[in-house]
This record gives structure tokens, sequence and C-alpha cells, in this order.
């Protein structure tokens, strides 16, 4: 690791910044690891940058709301505070059941649909994108679920475009039988098949945009966020692969709640347990050599509402300082001297001593 230091990328988030071409950003990784502190901390120092901001979550249990301590709802809400960053809350479950993408559909076309897993998810999600895409935000971050539900988000466009192939083909084949069906059964033009499949193809746009932008290295990457522990490690590097497969570009990583030596810790599970991070810091350094690392402190309190996570920030723009290193050069200054000047004054007390005794032992 100390060679070729300087070859690392810098360990800030400052990248993900200064990338002006940057139009999705998400923040992925396991529960609890600080997804939400992290994506809400790269908005906010987004809108200071960008024109518009726009954080979503996607997680079901939502906790923006409690990051920001204030309530969204599933429609863009300015943040308090900013005027240019705006937060929505969306469900895709929850969505799809709603809009019951499926039903009114004829019972064919629905069972069909209800035959493609995650079709359902994939479609709501793709809706919100293309709302979403209509209200030109210079750039849109996403809290994500843990991972394996973002994994299967990421999906969706290769979901939806495999149920349009097969809806499609099955047109092609059918075509003249459904069309005959729908009139017989007396379903209006609006409600037949030339409805639901222009629905759907009217969706292939933007997913085939979505899913360029989103393979697109200039347009999207995906900052992963993790704790120093093995099992965080394991899955950053299950999620690095996935992405990979994906295509979708990542290179920063956030390591989250690590413990830093700051005040000579005295205590022995603290030691211990930094003793552990630092050997799973060594190998996500050793994993990730081309990777913005960001190393963030664990802090004694949680990290609640604007003012704390504008005071958080600032360690994604410069790397964190331990106290303890900052002062080690004064310190051992200052103890150096002070030995310096204890050895001296012991010196001339020996050398009174020594004078004082000679001329009783001469
Ligand atoms: N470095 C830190 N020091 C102290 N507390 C932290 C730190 N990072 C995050 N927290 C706190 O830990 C809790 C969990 O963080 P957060 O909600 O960001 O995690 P998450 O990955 O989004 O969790 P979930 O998977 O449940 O969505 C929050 O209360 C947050 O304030
Ligand atoms: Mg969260």
């Amino acid at each position: 690791m100390a060679a070729g230091q300087d070859e690392i990328p810098e360990g800030t988030i400052q990248n993900v910044l200064e990338q002006e071409s940057l139009k999705w950003v998400f923040v992925g990784g396991k529960g609890g690891v600080g997804k939400t502190t992290c994506s809400s901390i790269i908005s906010i120092l987004l809108a200071s940058v960008r024109p518009s901001v726009l954080i979503i979550s996607t997680d079901p249990a939502h906790n923006l709301s409690d990051a920001f301590q204030q309530r969204f709802t599933k429609a863009p809400t300015l943040v308090n505070g900013f005027t240019n960053l705006y937060a929505m809350e969306v469900d895709p479950t929850v969505e799809a059941e709603e809009t019951g993408s499926s039903e009114g559909m004829d019972g064919f076309l629905s069972d069909l649909a209800n035959s493609i897993p995650g079709i359902d998810e994939a479609m709501s999600f793709a809706e919100m994108l293309k709302l979403v895409q209509t209200m030109d935000y210079s750039v849109i971050v996403f809290d994500t679920a843990p991972t394996g539900h973002t994994l299967r988000l990421l999906q969706f466009p290769s979901t939806l475009e495999k149920g349009l192939a097969k809806m499609m083909s099955l047109k092609s084949k059918f075509g003249g039988l459904l069309g005959q069906m729908t009139r017989m059964f007396g379903v209006g033009e609006e409600f037949g098949e030339d409805a639901i499949l222009g629905r759907l193809e009217g969706m292939k746009e933007v997913i085939e945009q979505v899913n360029r932008q989103f393979k697109d290295p200039d347009m999207t990457t995906f900052v992963c966020v993790c704790i120093p522990e093995f099992l965080s490690l394991y899955e950053t590097e299950r999620l690095v692969q996935e992405l990979t497969k994906f295509e979708i570009d990542t290179h920063n990583i956030i390591i989250n709640q690590v413990l830093f030596d700051e005040e000579g810790v005295e205590s022995k599970l603290l030691k211990a347990r930094m003793k552990m991070q630092q050997k799973y810091l060594d190998q996500f350094y050793m994993l990730y050599d081309d990777f913005h690392i960001t190393k963030l402190p664990l802090l004694p309190q949680e990290v609640c509402g604007v003012d704390a996570l504008k005071a958080f920030s600032q360690h994604f723009l410069k790397p964190y300082q331990p106290l303890f290193t900052r002062g080690t050069v004064e310190e051992l200054e200052l103890r150096v001297s002070n030995l310096q000047s204890l050895l001296k004054d012991a010196e001339s007390e020996l050398e009174r001593a020594r004078k004082g005794k000679q001329p009783l032992n001469p």
C-alpha cells in the first residue's frame, strides 16, 4: 500500500462532483451501513455545484425523512433550507398495485404479463423514471434498498425488454386471432390489444433510453457504501461483480463507521475492533486500488438533520485526519522538549549535588 501512494485515486467523492455529465448516481450497499446518510450528503454536495438535484429513495422502508427530518412523499418536495434540492420516496411494489398495471388488460395479456417475473415492479420503476425524465433535473441520486433489491431493479430494463419481445412475438403469431378475440368480447379500441401494446411500446423508448444511459459511464455511476467488516467486504465484492455484469460503472467506495486511533484509545475492546477493521481496510485497498475510497469516521452520535449532514459532508471532500495523528508531531516535539528540560534540570541538580558533596568528601 505504501508503494505508489501517488497513483492511488483520491480518497474522496470529489470525482463525482466534478463529473458534469453525470445524470444518475446510485448509492447502495448492505443494510444499515449508511446508504441513506451517504446518498443524502452526496445530494447536498451536488446541489452546491448543479442547478437542480433530485434524491429518490427506492427503499420500501424509507428513511430520507429520518435523515432530513422532513416528511417526503412520492412527489418531489423541496428540501427545507435549499432552493434546488428535491426529495421523493417511491415504493415500486405498492406503485404497481396502485396503478394496476396488469389489471384492466384482458385476461390473456394480464396472464402473460404476470408470467414474466418482476414485470410489475419493472413497469412501475420504468413509469417512475419516465416521469422523472420529463422533470429535467440536472442529476438524480438514488438511495437504494439493501443490495438484493437494488440489483433486481437495475435488471429492470432487460426484464421489460424480454417481456416486450415475448408480447411482440405473440402479437405477430396470433395478432389476427387476438383482434378477433377482442372484437368478439366487445372490448373497445382503447382497451384492445393495440392500446396495451401501444403502452408497452411507448415505454420501450424510455426503457431503451434509460438502459443506454445506465450503461453509459459518462451518465451513470454506482457508489458502494460499506463498513470495514468481513460480511460487508464480501457483499461489496458481489455488488461490484454484479454491476460489472450489468455494465454499470462503479469506481467509488465509501467505507463508513471507521474507528480512528483518536485519543490514544485505551479500551481493549476498541483496540481489538480497530485491529480487525484495519485488516479489512487493507483488503479493501488491495482489492480496489483503482477506486476512490472514502473513509468516514464512526461518530458518537447519529447523523440526523440537515445541519448534521452538512457537518459530516466535509469528510466526503477531504480525507479524514484523526486528531491523534494530526497532533503526533507537535506532541512528540513537546514531549521531547519537556524531557530535554527535565534532563537538564536533573543534570544541573546532579552537578550541584556532586559539587556540594565534594567538599565533604575530598
Ligand atoms: N459514521 C457514522 N457515525 C455514526 N452514526 C452513523 C454513521 N453513519 C450512519 N450513522 C447512523 O446510522 C444509522 C443508519 O444509517 P443509514 O440510515 O444511513 O443506513 P442505511 O444503509 O441507509 O440503512 P438501511 O439499510 O436500513 O436503509 C442512522 O441512524 C445514521 O444516522
Ligand atoms: Mg436507508
